[in-house]
């Protein structure tokens, strides 16, 4: 599968030819018609060969996505439809892989797209190079010095809305691994002169509209600027706005650029506060003033702007005065000062504005290069690009449009040289046989501007160095001399008579034949130009400038370091840098980019025949087509040319074994291609006639229709066939299933039969040796109870004859004992009284109680009245002796015990048996009291100084002192109380005070009334009408109520005779004042824990819960 691979190539889906060497017949018409047909079908690029003509679209076209990077990234240059990227790729892969610098030379005219065309190609580098946040910080440093160096050097002309201003060449350094290390840029001759003064309809440099546009009110201020262009007299104000162009957008995107690059903040505000100090230079303005020796002065007409100018740029105000006044001139020793003119003070002020804006985009140049100078010092791999400005032929040329349009013919030169060589090198390196062609070598042009004799540069510098008087009229007339014989140069004046009459061209002015046409240039200001001359005051004057940067623009100012020797001129600076930069470009691997401008209108969608084919033709590139097909318009490496016609010969279809020029061969005698056609170079195959390409073409058209017909038919076949296949397979697959699964049904089923036929007889066979099995038992079983029945009668008879046995014996004992007896008592009788059974029985007795006696005397339990234990009686007839026996003990013991006792404690014994007797199984807290000694006194009042005045009032004996509860009759709280009881009375007084709040006789306490459970709760019932009975009965609770209740009861005993009524009941009336109360005791809840709680009910009722 993998050799099924689909190769793409250029020649597929081609509108119109992709590559102008195939073109068909070959003429300016056809080339034409070719460029338009793909112009008008958005196909803006044509190759010839390698070179890629590009056509300005003046619209933005869809082609230079990132999917579009993609697509052209690592595919072979011939292999997609011409593009910029294809061009780029191959540069940068032929950089990385084979090891070769290269450069990318875009030419063309004004307008025609160089510019952005370099743009592209270091867009397409950038996105397909190394990637990582080092390489993506140099890529991005790189990208970003274009906006800046197109804000200061860029501006708008009638050809050209963004038209570069100064030449520029930018090599791209890279490491072994294809990564951007850094970059150098080098400037060319910038247009100058159009800081002062800029040609009708057309712009001074971007970056001054961007600043009064764009720039912050406070920024402005700083700058000393106002916003209005008007205000200022190097802007020409015809085109200030340009359509399209957002000013005040594009100085935010250069400030951003800036800082990308590495501009530190300090820098940006020295340029800028240069660039506004010349736009401010324009304003100073002169005014003449006659001297008494007839010399004529200028004076500066207002001197606002020029303390501006001072204050900005740090110069000392009279020293800038005296520079625009004075002109110094030094030779050798001797020093001589003239005053200016107000025409000559013009020229100063202009020349300075040109310079200090001049050095300043050098300046530029060379510090965006420090910025993205490549850090290291390895070998680097180099990718140059080349912008400089196109052609150009203005109504009124002058020196700098001979320069650029010098610059230009160069360019054509090394294209030309470069072409032709490697064309050549092609063939010799492929052995083939090279055929010479006709072509318009421009070296004549190159020579009569740069020779070093009678070059026009030469002379315009001999002319400037000349002493005497010099003007652009004298170096004209020189010109005329020494030129006038060169084909190329053209002039009113000259010696030769052809131009004597030529009324199109003015006497001041000479016209060169450039290959791009003739351009007529006006002679006024070349001498000026090129002498470029600033006088020394001023670059003194700048120098002493306190503004770092401005100074550091003059260095030739510092009077350390005057040199009186002449500055190279203009001319000769830029021809030896145009020298160098074509040394450089012929050491690199060439890649051409010729931009075509369609019209002159910068509109989409024209497409100007008269225009294109003006360019074609200067740009050489119908020789260049012709050159390239010189001996053969097309050529291929053997491999891909096999691979692309391999279907036309059998014996190449669809594998060629052998090496593909073998191939190839075949190839062509098989398709009788006519020998003279092509040729058999090393590498490549060389075909002289684009037809037989076409031809080929074509039969590969055919070829690969019949072959997809095949394919199809193929196709076709092998489906219908895997369908066939796949239904018989899966016809199978049913038909052995349904047989499966017909058989299992079938199998089940004589299973099934053959399982019951054998359940069956297995039954049948069963039930057999079941019924044998079972008649066997009962034979068994019949035998086993005959036996039993028989062993049965044996024993039973055995048994019989065994109790006859027994009973004969026993009978005979008895027999034989009561025949004893009788021999016996007939044998003793006579020795015995008749009482003797009697004396026996009793001296028996006797022994007996005696032995009895003696031995529980040993087992006495201990004098404890509690000790329960009593020996064991050993006699059955001395049962009652026995219990009698223990009563007397226990009642002994008892009285030994009573005997130790002292009075009181005999007291204590009386009051708790009294208490046993009064409460025993009729009050639940008996039980409990028993173990508590009666105290009485468990306040010792005596004894505590509170209660000093208690008692004193109390001189009785006090039986009980204690605090009880008492329970208020209107709510049931409880309220504590000291209960006194002494012989004759019972007293209540408070806890805290001492002082007693009632005294009651004990003749009065009628009854106390109590419940049956384990609570403290009494009553003190009161005689009616009695003195303390006025506020009723008392209800109290005490912890020791059993004590109190049997005290009071003794007491009252004792003292009224008379026995003191103690109800038990669990439920009483109490008389509370007029009312009796019903004090109810009910089984409450332990939320409390075991205290009772005592709640008024109702007015009649008094509720105890008892937990
Ligand atoms: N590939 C393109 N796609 C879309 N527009 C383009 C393209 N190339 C050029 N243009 C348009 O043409 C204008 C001029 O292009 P550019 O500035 O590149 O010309 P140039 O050849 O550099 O001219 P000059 O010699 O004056 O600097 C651009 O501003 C842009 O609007
Ligand atoms: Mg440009």
């Amino acid at each position: 599968m993998a050799k099924m691979e689909v190769k793409t190539s250029l020649l597929d889906n081609m509108i119109g030819v992709g590559d102008m060497v195939l073109l068909e017949p070959l003429n300016e018409d056809s080339f034409i018609n070719n460029l338009k047909k793909r112009f008008d079908h958005n196909e803006v690029y044509t190759y010839i060969g390698s070179v890629v003509i590009s056509i300005n679209p003046y619209r933005s076209l869809p082609i230079y996505t990132p999917e579009k990077v993609e697509e052209y990234r690592n595919r072979n240059f011939y292999e997609l439809s011409p593009h910029i990227f294809a061009l780029s790729d191959e540069a940068y892969r032929s950089l990385r892989d084979q090891d070769k610098d290269q450069c990318i030379l875009i030419t063309g005219e004004s307008g025609a797209g160089k510019t952005e065309a370099s743009k592209l190609v270091m867009s397409y580098v950038a996105a397909v190079c190394g990637k990582g946040a080092e390489v993506n910080q140099v890529k991005e440093q790189l990208l970003q010095s274009n906006p800046v160096l197109e804000a200061f050097g860029n501006a708008k002309t009638v050809r050209n809305d963004n038209s570069s201003r100064f030449g520029k060449y930018m090599d791209i350094e890279f490491d072994f691994k294809g990564d951007p290390l850094g970059g150098v840029i080098s400037n060319y001759l910038l247009e100058k002169s159009r800081v002062v003064k800029q040609p009708r309809g057309e712009r001074n440099f971007h970056i001054f509209y961007q600043i009064l546009s764009g720039a912050s009110e406070d920024f402005l201020c700083k700058l000393k600027l106002e916003r209005d262009f008007s205000r200022y007299n190097y802007l020409g104000l015809d085109s200030a706005k340009v359509n399209g162009v957002d000013d005040a957008a594009n100085f935010r995107t250069v400030r951003n650029a800036m800082q990308i690059v590495g501009f530190m903040d300090h820098e940006t505000q020295s340029v800028f506060e240069v660039v506004a100090a010349v736009l401010k230079l324009g304003n100073i303005e002169f005014k003449p003033e006659s001297r008494v020796n007839g010399l004529d002065e200028s004076k500066i007409k207002d001197k606002n702007e020029l303390k501006e100018i001072c204050e900005l740029t740090g110069i000392d105000q009279s020293v800038l005065e005296r520079a625009f006044s004075f002109r110094t001139v030094e030779a050798k020793q001797e020093k001589v000062s003239t005053t200016l003119n107000v025409a000559q003070a013009y020229y100063a002020r202009d020349a300075l504005a040109k310079n200090l804006y001049s050095r300043l985009f050098s300046w530029l140049v060379t510090r965006i290069n420090e910025s993205i100078k490549a850090q290291t010092k390895v070998r680097k791999k180099v990718m140059g690009v080349l912008d400089i400005y196109g052609f150009e032929i203005f109504e009124d040329n002058s020196f700098e449009q001979f320069i650029i349009n010098y610059c230009n013919e160069k360019l054509q030169q090394i294209f030309i040289e470069l072409t032709l060589k490697e064309e050549q090198e092609e063939y010799i390196r492929e052995g083939i046989e090279w055929t010479h062609i006709e072509y318009f070598n421009n070296a004549i042009i190159c020579d009569l501007i740069e020779n070093n004799q009678t070059g026009i540069l030469a002379m315009l510098d001999e002319e400037c160095l000349r002493p005497g008087t010099v003007t652009d009229d004298t170096f004209l007339e020189k010109l005329n001399q020494v030129c006038a014989t060169h084909q190329h140069f053209e002039s009113r004046m000259s010696k030769c008579s052809r131009f004597l009459n030529d009324t199109s061209l003015p006497h001041s002015c000479f016209r060169i034949q450039h290959y791009a046409g003739k351009v007529m240039y006006q002679v006024e200001g070349f001498v000026d130009k090129n002498n470029d001359l600033l006088y020394r005051d001023l670059s003194q004057a700048m120098w002493k400038a306190s503004h770092s940067l401005i100074k550091a623009l003059f260095p030739e100012g510092n009077p350390a370091k005057i040199n009186l020797k002449r500055p190279p001129t203009a001319g000769s600076q830029f021809k030896a840098s145009v020298a160098t930069l074509m040394k450089n470009l012929q050491t690199k691997n060439p890649n051409y980019i010729r931009c075509i401008k369609p019209n002159d209108k910068k509109a989409a969608h024209v497409f100007n025949d008269a225009l294109v084919c003006h360019q074609i033709r200067y740009l050489g590139l119908l020789e260049n087509v012709r050159v390239r097909r010189a001996g053969y318009a097309f050529r291929q490496a053997y491999e891909p040319c096999l691979e692309r016609y391999k279907m036309l010969c059998k014996q190449t279809w669809p594998h060629w074994r052998g090496p593909a020029r073998a191939g190839v061969k075949v190839l062509f005698n098989e398709l009788k291609i006519p020998e003279e056609e092509f040729s058999f170079g090393r590498s490549k195959i060389f075909i002289r006639n684009p037809r037989t390409l076409f031809k080929l073409e074509d039969l590969r058209k055919q070829r690969l229709e019949d072959l997809a017909t095949l394919i199809e038919k193929i196709y076709r076949g092998w489906k219908c066939r895997t369908r066939f296949l796949l239904m018989k397979k899966s016809q199978i697959v049913i038909a052995s299933w349904y047989r499966r699964y017909a058989q299992q049904k079938k199998y089940q089923k004589i299973k099934s039969s053959a399982i019951i036929v054998q359940s069956y007889i297995r039954g049948w066979k069963a039930r057999k040796l079941l019924r044998e099995l079972k008649h066997q038992k009962r034979c068994n079983e019949a035998a086993t109870i005959i036996a039993a029945y028989w062993h049965g009668t044996q024993a039973r008879r055995e048994l019989k004859r065994l109790k006859e046995e027994a009973r004969r014996k026993h009978a005979v004992a008895v027999i034989w004992a009561y025949w004893l007896g009788l021999k016996v008592r007939r044998e003793y009788r006579k020795f015995f009284r008749a009482n003797a059974g009697r004396k026996i029985y009793e001296f028996t007795l006797q022994r007996l109680m005696q032995k009895y006696f003696l031995e529980m005397k040993n087992k006495m339990p201990s004098l404890s009245p509690i000790d329960k234990n009593w020996p064991a009686r050993p006699y059955l007839f001395l049962d009652s002796t026995h219990k009698e026996l223990k009563r007397i003990f226990h009642l002994w013991r008892c009285k030994k015990y009573r005997d130790q006792f002292t009075d009181q404690q005999k007291l204590i014994y009386e009051e708790k048996l009294e208490a046993s007797e009064l409460f025993k199984d009729k009050k639940a807290l008996y039980p409990a009291s028993v173990g508590q000694p009666f105290q009485g006194a468990y306040l010792e009042i005596s004894k505590n100084p509170k209660y000093k005045k208690l008692k004193d009032a109390v001189d009785e004996k006090i039986i009980i002192a204690e605090v009880v509860n008492k329970i208020n009759r209107a709510n049931g709280k409880a309220t504590s109380r000291i209960f006194l009881l002494t012989k004759n009375n019972v007293l209540l007084a408070d806890q805290k005070s001492g002082n007693i709040k009632s005294e009651v006789p004990l003749g009065d306490v009628t009854k106390v009334s109590m419940s049956s459970q384990n609570d403290g709760f009494f009553a003190v019932h009161l005689k009616e009408g009695s003195g303390a009975a006025g506020k009723g009965d008392f209800l109290l609770s005490s912890d020791h109520l059993i004590e109190m209740a049997t005290k009071l009861y003794r007491t009252t005993l004792s003292q009224t005779k008379q026995k003191l009524n103690i109800e038990i009941s669990d439920e009483f009336l109490v008389q509370f004042r007029q009312d009796k109360v019903c004090v109810k005791f009910i089984q409450g809840s332990q939320k409390n824990g075991n205290i009772p709680t005592c709640k008024r009910k109702n007015n009649r009722l008094l509720e105890v819960a008892v937990p």
